[in-house]
């Protein structure tokens, strides 16, 4: 072999190591949860003379039972207004012991459901607890008799409900039609499951009067027709569709098909007035130095100063320390130490856990960001202490700290630390903050550089958008993407901010990859077709999160670099099988290092190189299921590719008929900007290539 051959292998090992090192992803896209958001439909009575419906004209039926009341009242208690909010708690069965007789004056008054093993025997159903939700609709419209009674709703006795908010909604509706309110679950597969038309019961189902009414008096034909159906919400749904009538979803309705931490969902509430919290017994206890009663009681006194502003996220930014501050008014206080965009930060942080078990993403029926303990990433944690009413009629929430975040200041927006901040205020206005057209914005009023722990945030009107658009030009493109001079930082900003948009929806979406039919010519061809394209995938993230950890030259850059070398100099007897299940082969590479003997010396190392040959390297990535190729980002039409020295846009659908594809010219956008020099002041090491 010719020298010149050598250092061509040299520079190819050197190119494959870039393009290797970097990832070819193809991103799935989000179903989109544009439906969510969509506000509900102001569909008023025309008829003027009807009175404003107010929380006279609602009735609830909550179906408890006796064992889980003795400790379920005090959620149901911390919202229920006795001689003012109407209907009935349903049990089982009579209660009994000292903490629930004589019965609580706090407490809905209770009624117990007609007799199940009856009712099982006429409709032929065979599911007591099925039945006895659906047939409880025909006894809270029985139980409601009196007139007046505009809208209906069921829910379960560990839901936290927010009655103001409901009043607020429903008078948008006309309550002589025949509606059907409720909510998703947060869940994917639960609507999956269920029904994507359902409301997921214990969260709140509303029914206008008229059509709860035509409900009851059909309950025991939907019972008999529906007889082996295991979910009464889904019995619900179908009798109520039987009717002619379908869901309208409400954002604000929360089944909280979630488990453990909900804090990073509670701080980033979509912006729709809070209806319903369900599950309150499945998560953790809301407020992290309460129990769940407490919690409760804490979260509905707030209630009751404003519940329009209920967990409504307001997002202000301060110029000079470039902070923000995003503000789930009566629950929380976050503050980043860099500026971030809006979009961004209404994402929800993954806290809590998946309902049920999910193999593959999506998990949720929101955008989701991922805990992170970056610096410039992680929020410092504030909860509602208490609230007041000033006398001018200002509501002023304050909140503290709830632990130290101790990771150091996000030294690329100047190194402003917010550790010592501990305690925010917030004046909101009196005026309820319904049917605000866009966010409510605040001021926040703090001296640089002081040492009081003390913000101060008020609520403006709507977003000056100028000034806005113009803090985002300036602080995220110069903040961001180019942090400050320690040009060592961009891996780590390419990561959250950049392809990391990127990365963390690979977390949230399968990789779907381009399925190719094989190319056949000839039998020589042929018989390699079990091998691979030279196309990898890494598993980005990962690699990236240990470049962020490690810093620049650390350990993970040598594991990667190894990697490398493993798969493409490292002649295995056998192929490996590809095994759909465990594409992920990083994470096992280790287990397949075992039988290859690194150098050691960069001597060795220079050795090794100097002796390739052709024959020597594996030109493929063995475990790569090579019909399938990833050739986009979903943005893009082109992947970054992350290299030792630099980051490069790279378009392999430029290459599809080399990967026995239908070949696109894809429309070309300008890509100098992708291009960044991590290190530009190491000359380029060509002149030594040419050398060996
Ligand atoms: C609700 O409105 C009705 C009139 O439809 C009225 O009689 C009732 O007093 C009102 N209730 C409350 C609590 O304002
Ligand atoms: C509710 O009304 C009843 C009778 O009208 C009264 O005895 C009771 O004290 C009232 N309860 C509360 C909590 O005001
Ligand atoms: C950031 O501030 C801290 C404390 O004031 C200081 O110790 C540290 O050196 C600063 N870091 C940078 C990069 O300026
Ligand atoms: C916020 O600050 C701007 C500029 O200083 C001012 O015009 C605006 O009225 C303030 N808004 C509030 C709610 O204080
Ligand atoms: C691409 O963008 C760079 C700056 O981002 C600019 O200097 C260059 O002229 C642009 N090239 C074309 C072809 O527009």
């Amino acid at each position: 072999m010719s020298k010149h051959d050598k250092s061509n292998v040299l520079r190819v090992v050197i190119c494959g190591l870039v393009l290797y090192m970097c990832t070819v992803i193809f991103l799935n896209r989000f179903p989109s949860s544009d439906h969510l958001f969509s506000t509900c439909q102001t569909i008023k009575s025309s008829n003027n003379n009807v009175a404003e419906t107010n929380i006279s004209h609602l009735v609830f039926g909550l179906m408890g039972n006796e064992k889980a009341w003795h400790h379920r009242k005090h959620y149901v208690e911390a919202w229920w207004r006795p001689n003012v909010t109407r209907g009935h708690l349903f049990l089982d069965v009579p209660p009994i012991g000292d903490d629930l007789l004589p019965w609580s004056l706090n407490s809905p008054p209770y009624r117990i459901s007609e007799d199940i093993p009856k009712l099982l025997k006429e409709t032929g159903h065979d599911d007591a607890r099925v039945l006895r939700i659906v047939h409880g609709i025909m006894e809270v419209v029985r139980e409601a008799r009196e007139d007046q009674v505009r809208w209906v709703i069921m829910g379960d006795d560990d839901s936290v409900f927010f009655v103001d908010n409901m009043v607020d909604i429903l008078a948008q509706y006309d309550h002589n039609k025949y509606y059907y309110l409720g909510g998703h679950s947060e869940f994917i597969l639960s609507n999956y499951w269920y029904s994507f038309n359902q409301g997921f019961g214990g969260a709140g189902i509303i029914l206008s009067y008229p059509l709860a009414k035509a409900f009851a008096n059909n309950v025991m034909s939907c019972l008999k027709r529906y007889a082996h159906l295991k979910s009464s919400d889904r019995t619900i749904m179908l009798c109520v569709a039987d009717l002619g009538v379908n869901l309208s979803p409400l954002q604000g309705i929360h089944q909280i098909d979630l488990r453990r931490d909900i804090s990073g969902f509670l701080s980033y509430h979509p912006k729709s007035l809070l209806v319903s919290l369900h599950h309150y017994d499945m998560v953790n206890p809301i407020f992290p130095s309460m129990n769940r009663a407490q919690s409760g009681f804490h979260l509905q006194n707030d209630a009751k100063y404003d519940q329009s502003r209920m967990l409504q996220q307001t997002i202000c930014h301060h110029r000079s320390q470039s902070w923000t501050f995003s503000v789930s008014w009566g629950y929380s206080v976050h503050i980043y130490e860099t500026i971030m965009p809006r979009s961004w930060i209404q994402r929800p942080i993954e806290t809590f856990q998946k309902w049920q078990r999910s193999p593959r993403p999506p998990h949720y029926m929101f955008d989701t960001r991922n805990p992170s303990w970056h610096p410039c990433e992680a929020p410092h944690v504030f909860f509602l202490k208490s609230v007041e009413k000033m006398q001018s009629g200002e509501i002023v929430t304050t909140y503290t700290r709830g632990w130290p975040r101790g990771i150091g200041a996000c030294s690329s927006s100047g190194n402003y630390s917010a550790e010592y901040v501990s305690e925010i205020h917030v004046y909101s206005s009196a005026t309820k903050r319904i049917l605000i057209d866009r966010c409510e914005c605040c001021n926040v009023t703090h001296e640089t550089g002081s040492n009081k722990a003390d913000i101060k945030c008020s609520y403006g009107g709507g977003l000056d958008s100028s000034t806005n658009l113009e803090l985002l030009e300036l602080d995220i493109v110069d903040g961001l993407l180019y942090p400050g001079e320690d040009k060592s930082e961009i891996y780590c900003w390419i990561d959250v901010d950049y392809v990391a948009v990127d990365l963390n929806l690979l977390k949230e979406s399968e990789i779907s990859a381009y399925k190719m039919s094989p190319p056949i010519r000839g039998k020589r061809q042929k018989r390699k077709r079990d091998r691979s394209l030279g196309i990898g995938v890494c598993h980005f993230r990962l690699l990236m999160k240990s470049l962020c950890s490690f810093g620049y030259g650390g350990m993970q850059w040598i594991h990667s670099i190894k990697m490398w070398i493993v798969e493409h100099l490292y002649q295995r007897p056998t192929l490996t099988r590809f095994d759909p299940e465990r594409f992920n082969r990083i994470n096992d590479y280790e287990e397949r290092m075992e039988k290859y003997k690194c150098p050691k010396e960069i001597g060795d190392w220079v050795k090794l190189f100097r002796s390739l040959t052709i024959d020597k390297i594996t030109w493929n990535l063995h475990w790569f299921p090579w019909r399938q190729v990833i050739h986009s980002s979903v943005i893009r039409p082109f992947l970054l590719l992350m290299g030792i020295r630099d980051v490069q846009p790279y378009v392999p659908l430029r290459v599809l008929r080399q990967l026995g594809k239908r070949q696109i010219i894809p429309i070309m956008e300008n890509m100098t900007e992708f291009i960044f020099e991590v290190r530009p002041e190491i000359p380029l090491l060509e002149d030594l290539a040419q050398q060996i």
